[in-house]
């Protein structure tokens, strides 16, 4: 680097510090936001209701397209060999038995495979989506046990995959480090979303050690696999120089810009669709199949169909990485928290970017006088690791809200007034307001209706035969985001429809449905009016499902796009219109036309308006407001959750029979699949107390349990009766009034369920997951 760059570099830096700063400081009536926006005072409209999804009939009746369902002309299919070592050089490949099995028509490897850039690790660049940035099958080296080393096309699947297996190769092996308690030594201070996760306030282990009462304990979590019930899957095809790639995506503009730099091509002629997606989680990024479909279909020259095995998933997606947290707390014999560490160990690898951020709920759950938090990350030869719901938060409230439990046994306190006792009135770390914040009243409606008066303070005191029974209780935390990017295209006919197109995604949760509805309150539309296009690459704005945020970021979009189209309609109006001189603020969407607002009376429908300009219909594009709330407030879904367990004296089995999680989440937008999305992260969580832990063979770097048969989930018969309520207080600084609801569900519940067995049988267990033996 010059000085000259250097000095550019600086300066550039103080400019964001200062931009933040101003953010920080400005005006509340400056932000985006700061005047709230009107439909959150708008009562009587679909918002809020329960509205079944509109793509419901289509998946029912199996007509919902997914990814691996595309039927493409002259398509072939495609499977993968996985290494068996950790690390090191493939010295033979003997592919002559693939290439002669029936049906095959091309065995790819390093040795054959087009050149290609590694791809950019998700969260390096705006569009970037890398699992990793590994280069793809380049060369003969080996970073991870499950590293594709060949692929096969075939005629068919069964073709494919029976070829892949009779691959085979010798390595060269080299000493691969896959020990998390030896390579603990070399940890490295590590940053999430470029800002470092080490704070301190204060002297914290100075107040920790002259507080009257502390606890100070280690906590640990496992790997987790993702597991979404669509596998990971593409049909793609290549025609001249474009690339067309059906994906089961969370981010099809990331995917197809990310393609074109592993390609070398334009972005433009990547084209992703995902109109489907069975689950993701935060694993439908881009991994090597997609990259390697793409690159097998260039050298065959015919379309290609990949999907996973259910094995391939867990060796070449990453999942969620384990933890090592130690929590400490001193207080006051009043409660009052003197001092809060939180700190501790990830493992992740060279290639990738997510220290698993376990540190986030601390910073700001409670008004602790001094903090030390810190994650330190430790390299393994692995698979990268990645986003999993939640990633940070569904863990790191395992450790802080168990030690908040055995804190308030250490000072006799009831852990729900323990927490309440360290509310704090603006944000505990930052200084910043909250921009809505009330988990105290989500306490109070939680636990009236949960019956925790019926909770015995003493553990092990209430039996029924063989069968203890505890409750617990935690809380439940997952920040707002909302991410940069979002652009909507809004058009209105003539006969009254109104289309949005933006390039978002459908995994499950109800995007369509919700910005249906969304959209029909702004325009005054009835809902069958609404068409919500969505999952193309081709559409506007760049816009994740990740995060919970896509809520956010869609609804700014639509903001824009329907002041916007209000500006264009009131212009067409004219001079002799009812509306005649009226600025877009002065109206609203209403009953198929705009009004003002002050006067419905004083009204033109949108057919009159188009008519009379002689326009069939009129389209816009929005962009979104720069996400700057999130840096003036402190902006947070909140819950609390309430559990109760019986456990057998005799055998140790643990079965959770009612479950409470009772929200804080701004406006909830469509209360039916808000209440899917809490009662799935709630029985995603149960997994993650209870079951779920990915086994890493830390001899050889090789996962030993990929399928559902060793790694258990949750299955009908453990998941108990989900009551889920919320508060439904609108954010005022929030599009539409609403915080993210994707995540928080599985926030919580793993500390709610660990403090519940302990209130059942005093037994502590600071591992997840708590299975029997950890019991008996
Ligand atoms: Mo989520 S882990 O941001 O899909």
């Amino acid at each position: 680097m010059t000085i000259v760059d250097k000095a550019a570099q600086l300066a550039k830096g103080a400019m964001q510090a200062g931009m933040k700063k101003a953010i920080e400081l400005a005006p509340d009536s400056w932000l985006p936001g700061g005047v709230p926006d009107p439909l959150i005072a708008h009562k009587h409209g679909l918002i809020g209701s329960q509205v079944p999804r509109i793509d419901g009939a289509l998946k029912v009746r199996g007509r919902a397209r997914f990814a691996a369902e595309f039927p493409l002309e002259g398509m072939v299919h495609a499977a993968l060999a996985y290494s068996t070592i950790a690390k090191g050089r493939i010295v033979a490949l003997d592919t002559a038995a693939a290439e002669a099995a029936p049906g095959v028509v091309l065995v790819m490897t390093y040795r054959n495979a087009p050149r290609m850039h590694a791809p950019p690790a998700f969260m390096t660049a705006a569009k970037a989506a890398g699992g990793d940035d590994r280069p793809v099958m380049q060369d003969d080296r080996v970073g991870w046990n499950g590293q594709p080393i060949a692929l096969v096309l075939a005629e068919t699947w069964e073709q494919a995959d029976h070829a892949a297996s009779l691959i085979a190769a010798t390595y060269e092996e080299e000493p691969a480090t896959t020990v998390f308690a030896l390579a603990k030594a070399d940890s490295k201070p590590a940053s999430f979303q470029g800002e470092p996760l080490r704070l301190a306030i204060g002297d914290a282990p100075g107040a920790l050690a002259a507080a009257p009462h502390r606890i100070d304990v280690t906590y640990r979590t496992p790997r987790h696999s993702h597991n979404p019930i669509e596998l990971h899957g593409c049909t793609l095809a290549w025609s001249d120089d474009t690339l067309i790639v059906h994906d089961a995506s969370q981010g099809v503009a990331h995917v197809a810009w990310t393609l074109a730099q592993v390609f070398g091509i334009d972005e433009g002629q990547v084209h992703v669709t995902s109109p489907y997606v069975g689950g993701g989680f935060g694993s439908k990024t881009l991994w090597q199949h997609q990259i390697l479909a793409a690159a097998a279909a260039r050298l065959a020259g015919r379309p290609v169909r990949i999907m996973l095995s259910r094995e391939g998933v867990y060796r070449i997606v990453g999942g969620r990485t384990l933890t090592e947290q130690r929590v400490a707390i001193g207080a006051q014999a009043d409660g009052a928290f003197d001092a809060l560490i939180h700190q501790g160990y990830v493992a992740m690898t060279a290639h990738n970017n997510m220290p698993e951020p376990f540190v986030l709920p601390a910073r700001s759950a409670y008004a602790a006088k001094t903090f030390a938090l810190d994650v330190e990350a430790v390299e393994l030869d692995m698979v990268a690791n990645t986003f999993m719901r939640a990633p940070g938060e569904s863990v790191g409230t395992f450790g802080l809200e168990c030690a908040v439990d055995e804190m308030a046994v250490e000072l006799g306190m009831d852990p729900i007034a323990l927490r309440i006792r360290n509310e704090p009135d603006q944000d505990p770390t930052t200084g910043k307001a909250f921009s809505s914040r009330n988990i105290v009243a989500a306490w109070h409606t939680g636990a009236a209706r949960f019956g925790w008066d019926r909770r015995s303070a003493v553990p092990g005191s209430r039996r029924e035969g063989e069968w203890l029974t505890g409750m617990g209780c935690a809380t439940a935390t997952y920040p707002y985001y909302r991410m940069p990017g979002g652009v909507a295209r809004l058009t209105v006919t003539r006969d009254g429809q109104a289309v949005v197109e933006i390039a978002a995604h459908e995994m499950g949760m109800g995007t369509a449905t919700t910005h249906a509805i969304v959209t029909a309150d702004r325009l005054g539309l009835p809902l069958d009016k609404i068409s919500f296009h969505y999952g193309d690459s081709r559409m506007p704005g760049t816009v994740l499902a990740g995060g919970s945020q896509q809520t956010a970021a869609i609804g700014a979009a639509v903001i824009a796009a329907q002041h916007a189209l209000f500006a264009e309609l009131l212009r067409l109006a004219g001079n002799t219109s009812p509306l005649a001189g009226l600025r877009p603020d002065d109206v609203g969407g209403h009953d198929g036309g705009l009004c003002k607002l002050d006067d419905p009376a004083c009204r033109e429908s949108y057919a009159a308006i188009l008519a009379r300009a002689g326009r069939d219909q009129v389209s816009v594009e929005g962009t979104a407001s720069a996400p700057l709330e999130v840096q003036h407030w402190s902006m947070h879904s909140w819950g609390a959750m309430f559990c109760e367990v019986k456990v057998s004296a005799v055998t140790g089995e643990i079965r959770v029979t009612r479950f409470l999680g009772s929200f804080d989440c701004g406006r909830i937008l469509n209360a039916k699949t808000a209440l899917s999305q809490f009662r799935g992260g709630i029985i995603m969580g149960l997994g993650l107390a209870l079951m779920e832990e990915t086994q890493f063979d830390e001899r050889s770097g090789r996962i030993m349990n990929p399928s559902l048969s060793e790694y258990h989930v949750p299955v009908q018969m453990d998941v108990p009766q989900i009551d889920v309520i919320w508060n439904d207080i609108a954010d005022p600084h929030a599009p539409m009034g609403a915080h993210g609801i994707g995540e928080i569900g599985i926030t919580g519940v793993g500390a709610a369920v660990a403090n519940a067995v302990y209130n059942a049988t005093g037994k502590r267990i600071r591992d997840l997951p708590i299975t029997l033996d950890k019991l008996l």
